[in-house]
């Protein structure tokens, strides 16, 4: 199998796979980072949402033959001691409930705070709306989003 080099939350690493095994793969089996979640792995819950050069994206869609050259930000990531803004907006309005969803959560919308930094609700709303939660948390997400732009303003 080919070796592909990978640059992971800051550091540089090689991963042996097939060219179109799937990035969560190689996240969660590989390199034993299993704060990003398989939920679906058809690209409609968000629960492998990552980073690939600052973007939300699902890494269930992803191939590993194509991300050689991009930075790849995971959930352990984000901060080195999770007090980026939206974590601690997280903690401070109790969202989590079982969790499972909320890596994917939180690194969408640290992805989205970043490129629009005072959201209006209905921003807040459009940009999580492809997060899904079974547990509904949904309204705390809201509120912890819009409070975590107030702390990155
Ligand atoms: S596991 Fe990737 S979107 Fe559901
Ligand atoms: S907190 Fe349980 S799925 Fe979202």
């Amino acid at each position: 199998m080919p070796v592909y080099n990978l640059k992971v939350n800051g550091k540089s690493m090689s991963v042996d796979a097939d060219p179109d095994t799937p990035l969560l793969w190689v996240l969660r089996d590989e390199l034993d980072l299993v704060g990003t979640k398989f939920g679906c792995g058809i690209g409609q819950c968000g629960a492998c949402t990552i980073h690939i050069d600052g973007a939300a994206t699902r890494s269930c869609l992803l191939q590993i033959s194509s991300l050689e050259n991009t930075e790849i930000t995971t959930i352990e990531g984000l901060s080195d001691d999770g007090t980026h803004p939206v974590q601690v907006a997280w903690k401070e309005h109790d969202v989590p409930q079982c969790g499972y969803c909320q890596a994917g959560q939180i690194m969408t919308a640290s992805s989205f705070l970043k490129d629009n930094p005072t959201p209006s609700e209905t921003e807040i709303r459009d940009a999580m709306s492809g997060n899904l939660c079974r547990c509904a948390s949904y309204n705390r997400i809201e509120k912890a989003v819009a409070d975590a732009a107030t702390k990155l303003a």
